[in-house]
C-alpha cells in the first residue's frame, strides 16, 4: 500500500514509524515531512496547509490511504477534500474538526450536554469582556476562540494581565482573527492529564494516558511551548478516573457531536484536570497530541494502520486496540531560546551505542548529507520500559549520546509523575 502523512513534525515522525511496521506498506509520502522524517519516508516539498496541492499529489500517486495529522489541514477540510477526490483518509472531517478550531463552539457544546468544564463567558466585543474583567474571580484564563499555534490561552494572575490579554487579543489581534471572539473562563487547579483516543463515532477507545510538560524550564517554570517532554501511563489517571472519564465525558462527547450532526471519526484528544469535583475538561484536540503521540505509539501493541482504516470506516472496535503495560518518556532536545528566538544549522550526531527511538520535530538535510537542526524543537529521545522510573532514567541516559550545538532539555521530565507515583 502507497500511504500519505500529512505534517513534518515529531508525532508525524512517530505516525510514520508506526505504520511502517505494517508489511503491506510500501511506501509513505511525508507532506512535507523533515530532515529526519527523510530517513523513514519520502518527503514532499509539500506544506500541511496546501489542500490542493495536497489533494493533487494524493491522486497522482494513487495513494491508498492518507493520515492527516496537524490542526490546521483538518480544520480547513482537507480530510473533506481527499476524501471527495476518492482517497480514503484519516482524520475528522470540517465540521466535526471544529471541536478543536472553535474554543466557543466546543464550551457552548459542553455547556449544552452537560459534559464537565470551566465555567466561562464568550465575547464577542472588547468592551463587554473588560468590563466582565472588573469582577470576575482572578486568576482568569482568556482563551483565543480559533487555533493559535498552541500560544492562544493567557492565564491572568492579575486583573491588568487580564485586561492587557483581551487587548492584545482583540484590539491588536496578536492572534490575527483567531481572537476576533474569546472565552474568559474559571481558573481550574489539579493535575493534567492528555489521553487521546480513536473514535468512530459509534464507540470511543482510550489510547493509554499520558503527562505532557509545556513549560521550557525545570519545575514547571518559563514560557509555555508546544511540549518539552511526556510520559505515559500518566499516575493520575487511576481506574476510577478512567471509569468517571468514559461515562462522563468521552461517550457524551461523541454522542454530542453526533446529534450536532458532526460525526467525529479520528483520534479524539482529550485535555483534562482531575479537579476536587472530578475531571474536567480543558480541551479538545482533533488530533494526535504533540509530544504525547511520541509516548503514546510506542506502546500500542496493536497494528496502527488496520485501526486507522477501521476507524475511517466506522467499524473500529475495542479488542483492535491493544496497549503495552509497559511505560515510556519522551525527553524533547530544543534549540537554547526558545520559545522565543534561537539559532539553527548545527550538525545533529547520534553516538553508534544509542539505543532508544528518535522522533526528529525540527531538523533539515543538507545536500552533503549532513542533518541539521531546523527549528526550536529539534527531536524527541524516547524509551520503553517495564517501570515509569526505568523508562525515565533510560531516556536521559540515551539523551546523552544526542549531540548538536546549543541543545537544551529539561530535567525533570517525568519527576512529578514518578512522585505521584510514591504517594
Ligand atoms: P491549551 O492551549 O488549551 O492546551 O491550554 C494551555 C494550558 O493552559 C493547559 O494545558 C492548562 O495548563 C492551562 N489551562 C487552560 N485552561 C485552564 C483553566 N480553565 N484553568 C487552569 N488552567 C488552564
Ligand atoms: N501537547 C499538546 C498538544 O498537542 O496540543
Amino acid at each position: 500500500m502507497k500511504l500519505l502523512v500529512v505534517g513534518g513534525g515529531g508525532r508525524e515522525h512517530a505516525i510514520i514509524k508506526k505504520l511502517k511496521e505494517n508489511k503491506n506498506v510500501e511506501d509513505i509520502f511525508a507532506l512535507p515531512g523533515n530532515g529526519g522524517i527523510a530517513a523513514d519516508a519520502t518527503c514532499v516539498d509539500i506544506g500541511a496547509k496546501d489542500i490542493e496541492g495536497i489533494v493533487k499529489f494524493a491522486v497522482e500517486q494513487k495513494i491508498d490511504f492518507a493520515v492527516v495529522a496537524p490542526d490546521d489541514p483538518l480544520v480547513l477540510g482537507c480530510v473533506d477534500a481527499l476524501q471527495e477526490a476518492g482517497i480514503p483518509a484519516f482524520g475528522p472531517n470540517k465540521a466535526a474538526a471544529i471541536i478543536e478550531g472553535s474554543k466557543v463552539f466546543s464550551k457552548n457544546l459542553m455547556k449544552k450536554y452537560g459534559i464537565p468544564t470551566a465555567q466561562y463567558e464568550v465575547f464577542t466585543d472588547e468592551k463587554s469582556a473588560l468590563s466582565y474583567l472588573e469582577t470576575c474571580p482572578i486568576p482568569t484564563v482568556i482563551k483565543a476562540d480559533g487555533l493559535a499555534l498552541g500560544k492562544g490561552v493567557i492565564i491572568a494572575e492579575t486583573r491588568e494581565e487580564a485586561k492587557n490579554a483581551v487587548v492584545s487579543m482583540m484590539e491588536e489581534k496578536i492572534f490575527g482573527e483567531s481572537g476576533s471572539n474569546i472565552v474568559i473562563e474559571e481558573f481550574l487547579t489539579g493535575p493534567e492529564v492528555s489521553v487521546l483516543s480513536f473514535t468512530d463515532g459509534n464507540i470511543v477507545v482510550p489510547m493509554v494516558s499520558s503527562m505532557d510538560h509545556k513549560r521550557a524550564l525545570d519545575g514547571d517554570k518559563g514560557l509555555n511551548t508546544g511540549g518539552m517532554g511526556t510520559v505515559a501511563p500518566n499516575p493520575y489517571y487511576t481506574k476510577d478516573v478512567a471509569d468517571r472519564c468514559m461515562k462522563e465525558i468521552f461517550l457524551p462527547t461523541i454522542e454530542a457531536m453526533k446529534k450536532e450532526g458532526r460525526e467525529f471519526r479520528g483520534c479524539l484528544y482529550f485535555g483534562l484536570m482531575i479537579t476536587e469535583n472530578g475531571p474536567k475538561v480543558i480541551e479538545y484536540n482533533c488530533r494526535f497530541g504533540d509530544p504525547e503521540t511520541q509516548v503514546v505509539l510506542p506502546l500500542l501493541d496493536s497494528d496502527l494502520l488496520d485501526i486507522m482504516m477501521a476507524t475511517a470506516e466506522g467499524r473500529l472496535t475495542e479488542d483492535m486496540v491493544k496497549f503495552a503495560d509497559d511505560s515510556a518518556c519522551c525527553v524533547v532536545m530544543a534549540s537554547e531560546g526558545y520559545p522565543k528566538s534561537y539559532e539553527k544549522g548545527f550538525p545533529i550526531t547520534v553516538d553508534d551505542d544509542f539505543e532508544g527511538t528518535l522522533y526528529i520535530a525540527g531538523a533539515k538535510k543538507k545536500d552533503d548529507g549532513t542533518v541539521v537542526t531546523n527549528g526550536g524543537r529539534v527531536l524527541g529521545v524516547v524509551s520503553r520500559k517495564t517501570t515509569l522510573k526505568e523508562a525515565v532514567d533510560e531516556a536521559y541516559r540515551q539523551v546523552q549520546k544526542v549531540h548538536f550545538e546549543n541543545a537544551y532539555y529539561r530535567k525533570d521530565i517525568g519527576a512529578r509523575a514518578l512522585a505521584a507515583k510514591e504517594k
